[in-house]
Order: C-alpha cells, then structure tokens, then sequence
C-alpha cells in the first residue's frame, strides 16, 4: 500500500506494553509456584508464542484485554511441540527453561526464524549438560537431561543467550554465571530477581542459583523499541508518550537523540518491578548527525533502522559501528535497512565495519520499499513515509502484529477494523454503538457485518479473521470457537485470543443499579450460551440460582459444573430467552422480586411491562449490549474508557433508539 506523507499527524496514545519484559514475565510466570498477574502486557504474535508455548508445557493463561493472570505449571507435560512462530526471543528463552524441565520438546518456527542461528543457545546449554539435537525438520530438540551450572563468558553480546543461560541455571545443580564484556538488556535478571529467584547480578557478573520462583503481580512498562517510531515522527511534530520503559540498558537511543540536540524532556520517572519508566515529550527540533558506539550499538540494536532513517534528518555522516548482529535479526538488517533508506532517495552504506548513513535533512520518498516481512523495517517505513516528501510504497503491512499489533491505528492511518459474524444480523445495534465511541474517542473504527449460517461459518470466520482487528459472534456461533460461550476475538496476526464480555456485562450492569446477588435467590429464565456465561459468573460472585428452560437436557448438563436451586421466591429475575413471553415466570414471582433483568432488546417485553407496573427495579437489554461493547473496545485497543464516555455513549445510543422501542 502506499503511505502518504501527513503534514498533521494525528497521534493516538494506546500505549503498547513492552515485548521483551512481556516474554519474560510469561515465563516467570509460568515457571512460578503460585499464581501471577501481569497488566499492560505486550500482546502480540511474538510474545503469544511464548504463551502457547508454556501453554503447550502445563501453564495456564487468562487474558482479560492487556492484564493477563498466569496458572504456573503443575507438572510439565512430557512431550511436547513447541511453535515459535517469528520470535527468537521465544525460542532461546525456552531453549533454556525446557533443557532444566527435565522434558523432551521439539522447536518449531517460521522460514525467518529458521535461518537465525541457534547455536549461540545450543553450546552453552550443552555445556551445561543438557540433552539437545539439531535435526533438519525442526529449529532444534530437547531431550531429558540434568544440568550444572556453568562459567559463561559471552562470546556474542546478546540477551536472549545470556536469558537462556541463567532460565536454564534456575534448575542446575551448583551456581551458574555468565559475564558480558558488552552489557545487553537485563530484563532476565530484573524479573528473576523480582519473582524470587536466587541471583546476583554486581560488579558486571551475573550468578544464578538452584531456585524456585514465586507468582508476583507486576505491570509492564510500554515498549521503549516501539515508542522509539514515535521519537522520530516528535522530532518533526511534538509527542507525548505515557509510561515508556526507560531501563538504563535500553534508553540509548533517547540519549543518542538528546546528545545529538533534540529537545526530550523526561517526566513521571518510576520504577515497578525493578523497571523504571517514564513519560517523555519530544519538542519539534532540528538534529546533529549520530556517533554510534559497539556498546551503544548493542543497547539500541532493535532500534537501528528507525535511529538510521532519524539520521536522514540530521546534515552530515551518521555513523553506527559494532551492528554486525544485523544481519542475523528477522531480515539481514543490515541490507534492509540500506535498501529502505534508498528508497527514501538517502544514501547509506555498510563500510569499514559500520552503517553509514549520508543524511540531508529531507526524506524524498515516492518509490518502494524493497518487500520484507521485518516488522521493526516495515514500522520505520511507515514513519518515514509520513515524514516525507511524497510517501511510500510498502509491502507488507500485517507484519507489524509480531511486536505491535496497533500500529497503524496509533498513527491513525488505518481504522481499526471490527466487524459482528452471525446469522440475522440485520437489525444488530453494534455499528451504530461503535460509530458513538468512535465519535466520543476519536478513534477510528469500521464496523462490519458478516452474514453466515452453519455451513459456512467456518469460511467467513476464516476470512474475517485475516482481515479484521476484532471480530464478534452472535447466534448461533457463540459455541462454534470453544466449549464455553465466546462473542469477543482479538485477532493477532495468526493468532486469536477469545473472551466472553456478556457475562461481564450482566454483572456491570447489575453493579451499576447498585445490586449485589451475594448469597440472594435469582431465577434465570433461558440457558443458551449467554445465560450459561452469565449464570457461571453469577455464581462466582455468591448469588444461588435457580434455572427455568425449554430444553432440559441443558439444565442437566449445566448441573454437572454448577449448584443449582429450585426455588420459588427470588431478590432478582433475568430472562435471556430471545422471545417476549412470560410462561417461565409468574405474575407473583415478579411482585416479590426487587429487580428485574432482560437481556432481549428489540421490544419493550413482556417481562419489563409487567415490572414497570408493579414499580419494580428495570435493567433493559441496551444496558448488557452497552457493557459488552465497552469491554470489547477495551480489549480491542488496549484504551480504558472513562466512567464520563461510557455516560455519554450511553446517552447517546438511548436517545437513538427512543422511539425504535416501544
Ligand atoms: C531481545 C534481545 C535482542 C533483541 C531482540 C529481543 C530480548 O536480541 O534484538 O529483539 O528480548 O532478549 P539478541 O539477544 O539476539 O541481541
């Protein structure tokens, strides 16, 4: 596609939570003794892959949007597969906790990731004793071995090895150390630290120590590598970033820009976990060309192609020496990012051992980037397409899901793209609440709907999920995807994540009219797919319920997960049934109830009619759809929406449909 030049970016803040500490919590995690949560975690294919993976081992994830609660391990499954999609990160890490599993595990990956080398993990891991074999077909194999722990001198300045190393060290018998002689991030060493593990990490060695780690709950800072595109595009336009990880071993980059006059002020500096943070403001400034270090090479190496294409804006010769690690990242970097700088009309060239760039203060633009599937080469190009003189033209635009699925939107170049999957949908209200949060938010959002019916589902959905950021189901395929109920899927690239927002949204909506069910009698009226997740969460929260349907094989089949009651006199009734009739519950039923709840919305039912004439509390079905909406634009953008939009949404959809009702 090709991306135009924007004289007036319009910047979203959806913060993205930092990949690299992300995969790292996901494997404390997994690995800990007791339960985890991790909020504004980095969703993406890269960082799913190492969930799946330590899915695949024994661990359990729940994702509700960005805060994701971790079930550690129990007992690790013997023999397992273990897909790593695009993410080396996924498997060096694991190449280290498996080989201490004491499992067998064979790893898989995309074309990408199966030219990078993996050796640099495969020698100090067998150093260490563990069992690991190199066949064709695969990334590698681990096979049941017992470790010791090893002295580890770097031979190359990378993360993910020295990750490996000291993961691995958590189950070797002795002490395990490895010294850099140029430092990398320490993300590894933090996390370890933070969920108990015994390790030391002064004087520029790390020791590790035998350890069992402990579950934490700790928050994820947004991604310096991905916040460094918007360092760029501020440098041009101004921008406020909120909460960027500034870890020392990762910020050089902000200093290079800072050394070189761009005038960056540093805000809110915290620290959680072990991580510090910050929010950062970038004044529109003019730039001195860079001198890039080996050390601060390897500090800023994700950022290389963005930091080259900002030297473009600089007058003179930019200069990144010690980057020959470029070469083996997701693309040849190296190349790929000479190649995307001519693209912009600016030369650049690898020659005595470094990256040089020839900056002129403009990008020209106007022509293609040579096709590449490198997120972190596709990302630059979009920045520096907007930064140009004639934009762009890029290939591959779906890649940038393995690190920042929302790119696009953040820049707000594409709308999100949404859309409903169901078989009457005609009349759905959907589009018209998500054109309001638009509205309210300034977010774009396309909404569509996507007719199917049982023989095709497995099609449209198919197709849906290429092409949409989030996709609901309604019926009759809220069962198609999972045994439970399932109306929200995020969709991450290849990936899917599924969630039930209905039941959520009863529960709001009950929270709201200040009602709580604690130890109270409700009926519910219906046991389809959402009353089923309505009446699972209900229970969660302490209320006793009592179940009136049609089909009794349901309610039988329901009593197998659930304690249900017979009970005649109730605090609350809720019909999810899709019809308006009242032969489920009686007049007086209704009478001694204090609430009243129906999750059908297209007439003023029966049920409603009857509680409004005795006075009763009315929830309506706009109420739950309201709700459910709410959490799946969270979900779908990461952004929390005030108590004050919600109102209004509210608001607004009710006066809309007045008159439509009743
Ligand atoms: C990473 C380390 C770096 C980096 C990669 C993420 C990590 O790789 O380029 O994107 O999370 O440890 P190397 O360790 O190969 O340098």
């Amino acid at each position: 596609m090709y991306v135009n030049p924007n004289k007036k970016i319009k910047f979203i803040d959806l913060p993205y939570g930092d990949k690299s500490i992300t995969h790292r919590y996901f494997i404390c995690a997994a690995l800990a003794s007791s339960k985890s949560v991790i909020t504004n975690a980095n969703i993406s294919m890269d960082t799913l892959a190492t969930a799946d993976c330590m899915t695949a081992i024994g661990a359990k994830f729940v994702f509700e949007g960005r805060k994701v609660t971790v079930a550690p391990i129990v007992k690790p499954n013997k023999n397992v597969t273990l897909n790593c999609f695009n993410s080396a990160t996924t498997a060096r890490l694991l190449a280290g906790v498996v080989s201490g599993l004491n499992i067998s595990a064979t790893f898989i990956g995309d074309e990408s990731l199966s030219k990078r080398p993996m050796e640099r993990v495969i020698n100090p891991l067998r150093l260490m004793g563990a069992n690991i074999e190199k066949p064709p077909d695969c990334l590698f194999k681990i096979l049941p071995s017992k470790l010791t722990g090893i002295s580890y001198a770097m031979p190359v300045a990378s993360a993910q090895v020295k990750s490996a190393i000291l993961f691995a060290g958590l189950f070797a018998q002795g002490e395990t150390t490895v010294t850099e002689s140029i430092p990398t991030r320490d993300h590894t060493e933090i996390a370890l630290k933070h969920f108990g593990a015994l390790i030391d990490n002064s004087g520029g060695i790390i020791k590790v120590n035998k350890s069992r780690l402990k579950g934490r709950s700790v928050f994820v800072p947004n991604d310096f590598s991905t916040a460094a595109y918007f360092l760029a595009v501020g440098l041009k336009k101004g921008i406020k970033l909120k909460k960027v990880g500034v870890n020392p071993t990762r910020r050089a980059f902000l200093d290079m820009l800072i050394a070189s006059g761009a005038k960056i002020l540093l805000k809110n500096e915290k620290e959680k976990n072990g991580e510090k943070f910050a929010d950062i403001k970038v004044l529109r400034s003019d730039i001195k060309p860079f001198k890039s270090n080996i050390e601060q090479s390897a500090a800023m190496i994700d950022e290389i192609p963005i930091a080259c294409l900002t030297a473009a804006l600089a007058e003179g010769e930019s200069v990144f020496t010690g980057v020959e690690e470029l070469a083996v990242k997701e693309s040849d970097r190296i190349k790929s990012t000479i190649a995307m700088l001519n693209a912009f009309g600016v030369t650049a060239k690898y020659e005595d051992n470094a990256l040089r760039v020839i900056g002129k203060k403009i990008l020209e633009g106007g022509k293609t980037v040579p096709a590449t599937s490198d997120h972190r080469i596709v990302m630059a190009s979009i920045v520096g397409a907007l930064l140009s003189q004639k934009g762009i033209k890029i290939s591959d635009s779906g890649c940038v899901n393995v690190s920042c699925p929302n790119f696009w939107q953040l820049l707000s170049i594409n709308p999100f793209k949404w859309g409903l999957i169901g078989n009457d949908i005609k009349q759905s209200k959907s589009p018209q609440i998500y054109k309001i949060l638009s509205e309210i938010t300034g977010i774009n959002i396309n909404y569509s709907l996507l007719t199917a019916n049982e023989d095709n589902f497995d099609e449209v959905f198919l197709k849906a999920k290429n092409c949409l950021d989030g996709i609901n189901l309604t019926m009759p395929f809220k069962q198609c995807l999972n045994e439970e109920e399932v109306n929200t899927v995020a969709c991450i690239g290849l990936k899917t994540i599924l969630y039930n927002t209905d039941a959520t949204a009863v529960t709001v909506a009950l929270k709201s009219k200040k009602i709580s069910v604690k130890g109270k009698n409700l009926l519910v009226v219906g046991c389809g797919g959402a009353a089923t997740a309505a009446i699972k969460k209900l229970i969660s929260q302490g209320a006793k319920i009592t179940v009136r349907n049609r089909t009794k094989s349901k309610t039988k089949e329901l009593k197998k997960h659930c304690k249900l009651y017979n009970d005649t006199k109730f605090f609350g009734i809720l019909s999810f049934i899709p019809i308006d009739y009242l032969s489920y519950v009686s007049k007086n039923e209704i009478l001694n109830a204090d609430f009243v709840f129906d999750a059908y919305y297209f007439t003023q039912t029966a049920l409603i009619r009857e509680a409004k004439l005795h006075k009763k509390l009315v929830i309506d079905g706009f109420s739950m759809l309201l709700n459910q909406a709410f959490s799946n634009f969270e979900i779908w953008t990461g952004k929390k929406l005030t108590a004050n939009q919600k109102r209004k949404a509210e608001a607004i959809f009710r006066s809309q449909n007045e008159n439509t009702r009743y």
